[in-house]
């Protein structure tokens, strides 16, 4: 497939076709093209921001590897099965394949902007050092610029881009494909599977969804937007187990 015809963000660099994310029906992802797979805890900075990950635990994570989506895996972050002992539909996929920034808010600032859907939000609060990021975008220096596009750069799910105004592009960096099993110790919370670098993510029914730099996949099972994280693993409290 010509990358004209695959379904790419603007800004993305999308990783090669090997690497996949397939939705099984009311079951776990099947993980193609061995992409890395740790743990990445938030750190936050003196403010108590988010503001990093530190990574942890590394897994093999083998061609066709099965990751849990249901959370309720005695074998987390891998699949053990125990999806088969829940209710049908309960893992039903209800997010939409439209472009993310269809439905974004244009934040306008001087120099930068900023892209804002709110229905990808997986609450990862990368978002709020300084004068947070709606703020830092619309005071238009370059540090203020820098602070903005580093918390849009580390928000897992993508919500959150940052648009050059004058080339009128959204500027993404290009990085490795990889999987991180966000651990979220302030909210006491283990949170989604953060996908980086254009990973292709394909739905049960064999549709593409866009292939963005930053998606965060649901594995709490709790999420109203499947198969993408909305935060809710905060409120369920979801833990995965993973010493
Ligand atoms: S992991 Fe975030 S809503 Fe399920």
């Amino acid at each position: 497939m010509s990358e004209k015809s695959r379904n790419i963000q603007p800004g993305t660099t999308a990783s090669s076709p090997e690497f996949r994310i397939t939705i099984t029906e009311g079951g776990p992802y099947v993980v193609n093209g061995a992409p890395k797979l740790s743990q990445q805890t938030i750190k936050q900075d003196p403010e108590g921001n988010s503001w990093n990950y530190v990574e942890g635990k590394v897994f093999d994570c083998d061609e066709g590897a099965h990751l849990c989506r249901c959370g309720h895996s005695g074998n987390a972050p891998f699949c053990d099965g125990t999806h088969q002992t829940l209710p049908a539909g309960v893992l039903e996929e209800t997010a939409s394949f439209e472009p993310l920034i269809q439905h974004s808010e244009l934040i306008s600032g001087p120099t930068k902007s900023l892209l804002d859907n709110e229905k990808y939000c997986a609450y990862g609060r990368f978002c709020d050092a300084g004068e947070r990021v709606w703020g830092e975008v619309q005071i238009g220096t370059v540090e203020h610029d820098a602070l903005a596009t580093r918390m849009a750069h580390h928000c897992p799910g993508g919500r959150l881009l940052i648009v050059d105004n004058q080339s009128k592009e959204i500027i993404e960096d290009t990085v490795e494909p990889a999987l991180g099993l966000i651990e979220d110790p302030k909210i006491g919370a283990s949170g989604p599977i953060m996908v980086q670098g254009g990973i292709e993510v394909i739905s049960a029914e064999g549709k593409s969804y866009e292939i963005r730099t930053r998606q965060a996949l649901c594995r709490c099972g709790s999420s109203s937007n499947k198969p993408f994280c909305d935060g809710s693993h905060a409120s369920v409290k979801y833990r995965d187990g993973i010493n």
